[in-house]
């Protein structure tokens, strides 16, 4: 049984079987007959549901094998996992700024593909794989809190994805590196997208889950370590592909100490954990405590998904949280 489930934690969840992946990250639901459409609609859905979002901000990351999760479905679940985890009202769901408009399944679902959009809008030819680690949508001055993505086609083989966690990366930091990081700031940019909207012709989407997510500027300024509002622990907050700058040092300090901080998160395979799909499988993560990344190792074959993006809290640091190990006496 997974660790945190039988700790007594999440009590409602403790009927459905579920391992952890590895001893940092990631549980899986190992049975398909645990159907999240049927958590979704059960007697108790609230509490099982306020379970999950507990179980996914602890673990970072939580898998469950293939669902019949409808799209409409899909979209009802980010939402409650964050309004029954304490999110504010105004918080929705994210729309992409560059998401193309899908009408059968509307603005709020990003079609994960690699026949292109946003899963292909950042790749650059010949860069090293570990480049595309990355936390959703950072760039938001409201960012997400739970993601939900469902594959439902894949390649023969690949296609593989990465989480990191961000609690971990941060308890392995030195204590004096703690102190240093805790109350810095930095930027997080997107205007690559607006480079992307631009010369496909696409018009960046105007409001974008929350009302201080708008217009065209994609940049938002975020604590370096913020405390997980779900957990209280202390979590990484910066990612190689939208954090650009630590305001507080100098431009060459900023980006010395930004490169450690992204290897520390690619290179420590040991806070990571490898997801290989099934069809229609369902991975549920915490974008403030974990970083992920794809995997295109699988040429021109089709891979496909559908990817909701809930908008959570506006990011802070309380210099009294702890680090999960520490909480956890670990
Ligand atoms: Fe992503």
């Amino acid at each position: 049984m997974a660790d945190s489930i039988e700790r007594g934690l999440l009590r409602s969840l403790s009927q459905y079987p579920a391992k952890d992946e590895t001893p940092h990250i990631g549980t899986t639901f190992t049975d398909p007959s645990t159907q999240l459409s049927a958590i979704l609609n059960a007697p108790d859905s609230d509490e099982q549901l306020r379970d999950l979002a507990r179980l996914v901000s602890e673990r970072g990351v939580v898998f469950f094998k293939a669902q019949d999760l409808k799209i409409a479905d899909q979209l009802k679940l980010a939402d409650r996992l964050g309004k029954l985890s304490g999110k504010p009202e105004s918080s929705g769901l994210h729309i992409h700024p560059i998401s193309e408009s899908t009408p059968e399944f509307g603005p709020e679902v990003s079609v994960i593909s690699s026949m292109g959009g946003i899963a292909r809008a950042d790749v650059v030819e010949g860069q090293r794989a570990s480049a595309g680690w990355h936390a959703d949508i950072t760039f938001e001055k409201v960012p997400s809190d739970y993601a939900i993505l469902k594959i439902h086609t894949l390649p023969k083989v690949g296609g593989d994805t990465l989480w990191a966690s961000g609690y971990e990366a941060y308890d392995r930091l030195s204590p004096a590196f703690k102190r240093f990081l805790e109350g810095l700031t930095a930027v997080h940019n997107a205007d690559f997208f607006n480079a992307y909207a631009k010369a496909n012709g696409l018009k960046i989407q105007e409001l974008r889950g929350s009302p201080l997510n708008k217009g065209e500027d994609l940049t938002a300024v975020h604590p370096v370590i913020r405390t997980h509002p779900v957990t209280g622990y202390k979590t990484l907050f910066v990612n190689r592909s939208f954090t650009t700058r630590i305001l507080e040092l100098t431009p060459d300090e900023s980006a010395d100490v930004l490169q450690h901080l992204f290897r520390h998160v690619a290179e420590n395979h040991d806070l990571q954990v490898r997801y290989r799909w099934g069809k229609d499988d369902v991975a549920i993560w915490d974008n403030r405590a974990t970083f992920h990344t794809a995997t295109l190792d699988y040429g021109n074959a089709d891979r496909q998904g559908d990817r909701a993006v809930s908008i959570g809290e506006v990011p802070y640091f309380d210099e009294k949280s702890k680090g999960r190990r520490e909480a956890l006496g670990l």
